[in-house]
């Protein structure tokens, strides 16, 4: 249970120092949520698989304040370093938090994180990094006034002010955010029991065919989606697709699951198109056409995904993995920046790193 607001005094304090570390994953979207209304309300519903190599590592120490003030007192070292700009980040998501966690202005705060991908490899770091740092601070709320455990619920949503995608990461294998029947806009559920188990050995192979930083950031990304004529439908398209990807998912229906797969890739890459933008380098196109061609020739339930950048994501079941590692090497890496290669899989969600 969640201490309300009300409930949330000094003098309840169970202690007033302490240590919390937590390792979050990336996620990667099947059906994608691209466009948002305030406040990171997504314009419609997602899923995702929670992944376990690509993930970051954030500890956090805090200590009650000597004298009271109304600021958010933190610093925020990643990888050794002071980083000003993220740390200014979280300080304006925290500031958006205390009306609802009011202790966050009575502590002091030093973060440290790191994360388990390079920098420069193009992917997406604000997932594993935003759903780390609320993990953080639900443990340390579930600390300061003796809840027992933690409330992912609640981690979801922090998770998401901080980064609408982070709050698909809290949960094990998969999760869906969004409302519809089952799902909600404020927080991710968990989904993995709705699940054919296959899909909780997924891999995902992501292939760097370039890491420069992203030509667009999401948020202006989901922006543009305010002035795409093709918005509505694109948001229908997405509803249908959740209602039937969850059914194929449930029932362990590769080709359906991997057909919506790729079409909600490729129409995210459309509506960027509308807008002007093209994400995608011939290398991701020539990795796409090798895909489908082995898909074709020797059956392999292997499809690929894509967020906003020119990186490919490959998912396919564990029993391939070794056919499809063979194909990867000798196919594909040659479209790779220097070779870049990320062999990542599903995975069972955020641990704790103190206990
Ligand atoms: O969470 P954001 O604002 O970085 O948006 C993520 C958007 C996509 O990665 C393209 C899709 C998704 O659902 O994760």
């Amino acid at each position: 249970m969640t201490l309300m607001k009300a409930d949330q005094k000094q003098e309840n304090l169970s202690v007033t120092h302490g240590r919390v570390g937590w390792r979050s994953p990336s996620n990667i979207a099947l059906v994608k949520y691209w466009g948002k209304r305030p406040i990171q309300i997504p314009a419609n519903p997602s899923i995702s698989l929670t992944l376990s190599t690509s993930h970051t590592d954030t500890y956090c120490d805090f200590r009650l304040k000597e004298k009271p003030s109304q600021d958010i007192s933190i610093t925020f070292l990643f990888e050794g370093k002071e980083n000003v700009a993220f740390g200014q980040k979280i300080k304006k998501w925290l500031t958006t938090l205390v009306d609802q966690m009011p202790w966050l202005t009575w502590f002091e705060m030093a973060f440290e994180s790191s994360n388990s991908f390079p920098h420069s490899a193009g992917i997406a770091s604000s997932a594993s990094a935003m759903s780390a740092v609320a993990m953080c601070l639900s443990d340390i709320q579930s600390q300061l006034f003796g809840e027992g455990s933690i409330n992912l619920q609640q981690a979801s949503n922090l998770s998401r002010l901080g980064s609408g995608s982070a709050c698909r990461s809290v949960y094990p294998y998969a999760a869906m955010w969004g409302k519809m029947e089952g799902g909600y806009d404020d927080y991710a559920v968990p989904m993995a029991d709705a699940l054919d188990p296959i899909f909780h050995t997924f891999q995902d192979t992501i292939l760097i065919i370039d890491r420069s930083p992203k030509s667009v950031s999401s948020t202006v990304g989901h922006g543009l989606m305010n002035n795409n004529v093709f918005a509505a439908p694109r948001y229908d398209q997405a509803r249908a697709n959740m209602i039937d990807i969850l059914r194929a998912m449930k029932d362990g229906d590769l080709e359906k699951a991997g057909t919506i797969i790729e079409q909600e890739a490729l129409t995210l890459h459309a509506m960027m198109m509308l807008s002007d933008y093209i994400l995608l380098k011939p290398g991701s196109l020539a990795v796409i056409d090798a895909i489908r061609q082995v898909r074709k020739q020797e059956d392999w339930p292997l499809y690929f995904t894509i967020d906003a950048g020119p990186n490919i994501h490959l998912l396919y079941p564990e029993h391939i993995k070794d056919q499809v590692e063979v194909f990867i090497e000798s196919e594909l890496k040659q479209h790779c920046q220097d070779g870049q290669i990320i062999y990542d899989q599903v995975g069972a969600g955020p641990i704790n790193l103190i206990s």
